[in-house]
């Protein structure tokens, strides 16, 4: 699906996600959001923001999984993406607390497998994510699959690729700040999802969305394996379109 603006794609996003809230919520039933960070999601959550504050979306009925988060890391630490998500979205909706999920970057190392189970096992409680929210990395990563991933990978840590450091480092004092690890869901949990959305804007992407959604699906690039996704659209502007 290609917008003229990254603006309105993310307000279609918004749209999208808002429609799936009101449909549960009329059903009388929760909603399970899968939700990503990093600089292509923020229009799409101030859109929400808006949303709540200006035409009455409540976010009671829903809960969410993020993606990923960086490790180690204190989730006040100006990187953190518990940091990310409570000033992007979680401090300005009325999301009851204990119904957002963010991984936890200060886990001791040897409670990591575990804590990572629980994170899969809670959201298979809850029934599946329903619509799982993606951005894109310039390598194809997903959340913070890096190429090579298995299809079939669960919640876990992971080392960054030496490229996806480079791409964060704009956040860090200075690269050897930018963590070497991180936790994040694996391709098997975000295969998992009834429904996925991939948002991708600028010509900086333009290339990885090309081979992503032309090329082999190949695990070399994480984001081609979603061309095996039963329901998976691409939401991008008319900049990362300029290679398809
Ligand atoms: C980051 C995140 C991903 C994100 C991607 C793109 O490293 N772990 O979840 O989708 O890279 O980031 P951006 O949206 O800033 O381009």
């Amino acid at each position: 699906e290609i917008h003229p603006s990254a603006k309105e794609g993310s307000k279609a996003v918004a749209q999208e996600i808002a429609t799936l809230i009101r449909e549960k919520q009329a059903a009388g039933q929760h909603c399970v959001l899968g939700l990503a960070t990093g600089s292509t999601p923020k229009y799409m959550y101030a859109e929400l923001v808006r949303m709540h504050k200006e035409e009455g979306l409540s976010f009671k009925n829903v809960f969410t999984f993020n993606l990923d988060e960086y490790y180690p890391i204190e989730p006040d630490a100006l990187q953190s993406y518990n940091r990310f998500m409570k000033e992007h979205l979680f401090n300005h909706i009325d999301i009851p607390e204990g119904q957002y999920h963010i991984p936890d970057g200060t886990i001791p190392k040897d409670q990591i497998k575990k804590y990572c189970e629980s994170y899969d096992k809670r959201i298979e409680e809850l029934g599946g994510i329903d619509l799982q929210v993606l951005g894109i990395g310039n390598n194809g990563h997903i959340g913070f699959n890096e190429p090579g991933s298995n299809i079939n990978s669960h919640t876990r840590l992971v080392t960054l690729d030496n490229s996806t450091r480079l791409a964060n480092a704009y956040e860090f004092p200075n690269m050897s700040q930018v963590p070497r690890l991180a936790i994040t869901m694996g391709l098997g949990s975000i295969f998992k999802a009834k429904r996925i959305l991939l948002m991708a804007w600028g010509t900086h992407k333009a290339k990885i969305v090309c081979r992503s959604v032309e090329g082999h699906s190949s695990d070399q690039v994480p984001a081609s394996l979603l061309q095996q996704h039963p329901n998976c659209k691409f939401v991008i502007d008319e900049q990362a379109a300029t290679e398809l």
